[in-house]
Parts: C-alpha cells; sequence; structure tokens
C-alpha cells in the first residue's frame, strides 16, 4: 500500500511501489486524462506535477512521491483559463499530447505569470505534438496569461491554376 496525494486529496493504492504514476491514475484510480505516449519520458503526453514541477508520469515510480502534492488533468476542472484558451485558439487537432501540454503550460503560469515568448518555449519544449499545434499552444498560453489574442493561424493562399493555352 502507498499513499498519494493527488488533486488535494489523498489517496491509498496497492499498486507495487515501483510502479510508475501513470499506471496507478489510469488504471487503479480511473483518472485518464494523463495519457501514455511513448512510455521513456521522451513525449510529454503523461505529464503531471509534483509539487508544483511537471514530471513524466510514465517514468516516475510512485515509491518517491509519496511526499508530493501531485496535480494531474483532472484539476484543471474544464473552465481553467488556460482551456478557456485553448477552445477559443482552436488549440487541439487529435487531442493526445493536449492533457500533457496543459499540465505543462499550468505549470508555467502558476510560476510565471508573464511569460515571454522564449519562456514559453523552454517550458514547451518537451512537450511532442504530432499534429504541430504548436503555434497554437504558444498563442493560447499568451492569452490566458493576457497578452492581447493574435491573430489566428491561417493557411496560406492556394496556389493558382495555370492559364490554359490559347486555342488557334
Ligand atoms: S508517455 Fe511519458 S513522456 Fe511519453
Ligand atoms: S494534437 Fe495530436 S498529437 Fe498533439
Amino acid at each position: 500500500m502507498t499513499t498519494l496525494n493527488i488533486n488535494g486529496k489523498s489517496v491509498t493504492v496497492t499498486a507495487a511501489p515501483d510502479t510508475p504514476l501513470l499506471w496507478v491514475l489510469r488504471d487503479e484510480l480511473g483518472m485518464t486524462g494523463s495519457k501514455y505516449g511513448c512510455g521513456v519520458g521522451q513525449c510529454g503526453a503523461c505529464t503531471a506535477l509534483a509539487d508544483g514541477q511537471p514530471i513524466r508520469s510514465c517514468s516516475v515510480p510512485i515509491s518517491v512521491l509519496t511526499s508530493a502534492q501531485i496535480t494531474t488533468i483532472e484539476s484543471l476542472g474544464g473552465n481553467h483559463p488556460l482551456q478557456v484558451a485553448w477552445v477559443k485558439n482552436d488549440v487541439p487537432q487529435c487531442g493526445y499530447c493536449q492533457s500533457g501540454q496543459l499540465m505543462s503550460a499550468a505549470a508555467l503560469l502558476a510560476s510565471n505569470p508573464k511569460p515571454s515568448d522564449a519562456d514559453i518555449d523552454a517550458a514547451m519544449s518537451g512537450n511532442i505534438c504530432r499534429c504541430g499545434t504548436y503555434q497554437r499552444i504558444h498563442a493560447a498560453i499568451k492569452e490566458a496569461a493576457g497578452f492581447p489574442a493574435v491573430a489566428p493561424v491561417t493557411a496560406p493562399p492556394a496556389p493558382r491554376a495555370p492559364r490554359a493555352a490559347p486555342q488557334v
């Protein structure tokens, strides 16, 4: 038995102490917001927070988290300013990476409420998005931080079709 503090609540779990947090969240506690991507700490899909710092929950055993305040995507509740900005900026595509992206962004804004562009890039660099939503994530974080909204990302104009050859 291991006792953890998750989203402000004390929970006792039966998983072995060397079980990574992600498995406990998803399989034992039914908290499926944190996603399994690479499983080796490289993609960020499983990001949760421990004492406000992003961790890769796929790679951190619960035995080292017994005194930490663990925060997961479920804690944001749906109306967190980041989630509102995410929706407004149409950020998610397939959505698979997005809970991890949001948790890294939440950790950033909690410690740095007015991040610079470079701060955002540094804080988000460990979260991979195969759909390429990086620009929209950046814009949504700025908006949630209170910066004016930027113009939405638009596709470049389609090339014109070549003119038909004149008929003779
Ligand atoms: S699933 Fe944890 S970092 Fe990829
Ligand atoms: S939205 Fe598809 S992987 Fe990021």
